[in-house]
C-alpha cells in the first residue's frame, strides 16, 4: 500500500487565536499551551508576533527554547525591523521559522500606498532578508483570495525565488468557497515556476462558516499545510478549527487519504485548556469538542447507540481523549486518587498545583453531593485562571438578597497585596457585588458580556461564569467556577479586570515597541 501524503499542522492559537478580542493569555498560559501543542504532535507552532510587544517577544523566545519537536514560528510584517526581531526570538528553537507577510489585494495594497512593482520589490527584499537569517521562511500574501490571480502568481514566484520555503495562501476575511479555494491552489501549482519545490499552506477564517471545508478543499488540490487554531479561536468568527480538520481526515480517510502527526487523544484536553485560558467558552454544539458533540438525548438515538455505537456515532469519544462522564470521587478520596483522575482527564499537575486543587476539591466535595469529571475540569481551569499573584484578588464576599431589598454586598478585595473592604447595594446580588468591586477599584471598563452556565446537573451544580470587559478598544474576558453563582460572578469579573490590566501593560504607550496590529502594518 502506498504511503498517504502527510499534511503538516500549523497551529496559530497563540498568534491569530490570541489576537481575537478578549483572548489575551498570560506568559505562563502561553508556555503551557505551547507545551501541550508540542506534545500533541503539532508540526509548527506560531508562537506570537515578536515585535508586537515585549510580552510577545518573551513568550516566543521561551517557547522556542522549550520546544521539543515542533518547529517554532514567529510572525513579522514586511520590514527588516520586524524580521530581525522575529529572528531574535525564534532562533533559540531546535527548528525555527520566520513567517513574513504583506497584504496583496487591491484594498490592502492601498494601505501602504505601494504600487504593484514597489510591493513586488518589497517582497523580494524582505523574503531575501529573512532567508539570510533562517533556512525556514514562510511568506503570506495577506487577503490572497481577493488578490488578482496574475499578480498573485507574480508575487508568489518572487517570494519563492527569494527563498521562501512555504507559501501560505490566507483567506483573511473568510470570503472564499471550497471549490474556489481548491482552484486557487491548483492554479498556483500549475502556473508558478518552482511551485512544486515548496509547500503550499492554507489559512482560512470562518466568517461564512466554511473555514474547515475551504482548508480541506485546498489540501485536495495540493496544499500540504493547514493553519488552524484550537476550538477555532481567532478574530471575528475565528480560524479553521484544528480538531475539525484533523478528525475529518481521520474519519473520512476514505476520501481524504492524508495523514497528520497529531495524537488525537490529546484534543479534548487542549480544547479545555485553551477555553479556560482564553476565557472563550466552547459552544455546546461545537463539532468534535462541544459538550453535546457525543451526547444522545433522544430515545431512538440512545437505543441505537446502545445496540451498535456506529448507528449514530461516526467517531468514538476516546479518539479525542474524552472519557466517560463518570461519577468521579467523594469527600473521602485522597490525593493519589485525585492525581490519577486528573491524569486520566489529561491534566498533569506539579505537586504544588495538585495541593491547591486538592484543597479546593475537598471544599467542593463538602458542599456538593456528587463530584463529576466536569466539576474537576472546571476546578482545575479555575485554579489556572485565578492566580495568587494577580493584582486584584477576591478575599471575602457576603451578599444579602431575596424578595425584600436592598440587595447588599460586603466585599474585601486584596489590591496589590493590601486588603480593602466596602459595602454596596444594587439591583440584585450580582449587581451589588460588582458595584462593590467598582468602589474598591474604580475603572473605565464597560461590561460587554455576562454569561452563566451550569457545569453539571442539579441545584448544587457549579456555575461557570464568563465576563467580557472593554476599555479604549481593549477587550478582556474572565471566567470562574463555583457552586455559589455570585462568588463565581465576582471572581470572573475580577479575573477580567486582571487581564485588562495585563493587556494595558502590554500595550503601554511608553513601551518601545508599542501595540502593533498587523492590520495597520506597512
Ligand atoms: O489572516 C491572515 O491573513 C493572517 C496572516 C498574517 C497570515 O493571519
Ligand atoms: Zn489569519
Amino acid at each position: 500500500m502506498t504511503e498517504q501524503p502527510r499534511v503538516l499542522i500549523f497551529d496559530t492559537t497563540l498568534r491569530d487565536g490570541e489576537q481575537s478580542p478578549g483572548a489575551t493569555m498570560t506568559h505562563e498560559e502561553k508556555l503551557e499551551i505551547a507545551g501541550l501543542l508540542d506534545e500533541m504532535g503539532v508540526d509548527i507552532i506560531e508562537a506570537g508576533f515578536p515585535i508586537a510587544s515585549e510580552g510577545d517577544f518573551a513568550a516566543v523566545t521561551e517557547i522556542a527554547k522549550r520546544a521539543k519537536t515542533s518547529t517554532i514560528c514567529g510572525l513579522a510584517r514586511a520590514n527588516f525591523k520586524d524580521i530581525d526581531r522575529c529572528w531574535e526570538a525564534v532562533k533559540h528553537a531546535r527548528s525555527p521559522r520566520i513567517h513574513t507577510f504583506i497584504g496583496t489585494s487591491p484594498l490592502h495594497r492601498a494601505i501602504p500606498n505601494l504600487d504593484m512593482d514597489q510591493m513586488a520589490e518589497r517582497i523580494h527584499d524582505t523574503v531575501s532578508h529573512a532567508r539570510n537569517l533562517c533556512d525556514n521562511v514562510q511568506w503570506s500574501p495577506m487577503d490572497a483570495t481577493r488578490t488578482e490571480h496574475d499578480y498573485l502568481c507574480r508575487v508568489v514566484e518572487i517570494a519563492i525565488k527569494a527563498g521562501a520555503t512555504t507559501i501560505n495562501i490566507p483567506d483573511t476575511v473568510g470570503y472564499t468557497y471550497p471549490f474556489e479555494s481548491a482552484k486557487l491552489i491548483a492554479m498556483l501549482l500549475e502556473r508558478v515556476p518552482g511551485a512544486d519545490a515548496i509547500t503550499f499552506a492554507t489559512h482560512c477564517h470562518n466568517d461564512l462558516g466554511m473555514a474547515t471545508a475551504n482548508s480541506l478543499a485546498a489540501v485536495e488540490a495540493g496544499a500540504r499545510q493547514i493553519e488552524c487554531t484550537i476550538n477555532g479561536l481567532g478574530e471575528r468568527a475565528g480560524n479553521t478549527a484544528l480538531e475539525e480538520v484533523v478528525m475529518a481526515m481521520r474519519v473520512r480517510n476514505d476520501i481524504l487519504p492524508y495523514k497528520t502527526g497529531i495524537d488525537t487523544t490529546k484534543i479534548m484536553n487542549l480544547s479545555r485548556r485553551v477555553s479556560a485560558v482564553s476565557g472563550f467558552p466552547v459552544q455546546f454544539n461545537k463539532a468534535i469538542v462541544g459538550k453535546n458533540a457525543f451526547l444522545h438525548e433522544s430515545g431512538i438515538h440512545q437505543d441505537g447507540v446502545l445496540k451498535n455505537v456506529e448507528t449514530f456515532e461516526i467517531m468514538r469519544p476516546e479518539h479525542i481523549g474524552l472519557t466517560q462522564k463518570n461519577l468521579t470521587m467523594g469527600k473521602h478520596s485522597g490525593r493519589a486518587a485525585l492525581r490519577a483522575k486528573l491524569k486520566e482527564l489529561g491534566f498533569e499537575l506539579a505537586d504544588n498545583q495538585l495541593n491547591d486543587v486538592f484543597v479546593r476539591f475537598k471544599a467542593l466535595a463538602d458542599r456538593k453531593k456528587e463530584v463529576y469529571d466536569d466539576d474537576l475540569i472546571a476546578l482545575v481551569a479555575d485554579e489556572a485562571t485565578n492566580d495568587e499573584h494577580d493584582f486584584l484578588q477576591v478575599k471575602r464576599l457576603r451578599v444579602v438578597c431575596g424578595t425584600e431589598g436592598p440587595r447588599e454586598a460586603e466585599l474585601t478585595l486584596t489590591i496589590d497585596g493590601v486588603d480593602h473592604s466596602t459595602d454596596a447595594t444594587g439591583d440584585g446580588p450580582v449587581d451589588a457585588a460588582f458595584n462593590a468591586v467598582d468602589e474598591l477599584f474604580p475603572h473605565e471598563a464597560k461590561l460587554e458580556i455576562y454569561q452563566v452556565s451550569a457545569v453539571t446537573e442539579g441545584t448544587d451544580a457549579q456555575a461557570t461564569v464568563s465576563v467580557r470587559l472593554s476599555e479604549d478598544g481593549r477587550i478582556a474576558t474572565g471566567s470562574s467556577a463555583d457552586t455559589d453563582t455570585v462568588v463565581a460572578s465576582v471572581k470572573a469579573y475580577v479575573n477580567a479586570l486582571n487581564r485588562l490590566i495585563v493587556r494595558k501593560q502590554k500595550t503601554a504607550p511608553d513601551s518601545d515597541v508599542k501595540q502593533v496590529n498587523y492590520k495597520d502594518a506597512h
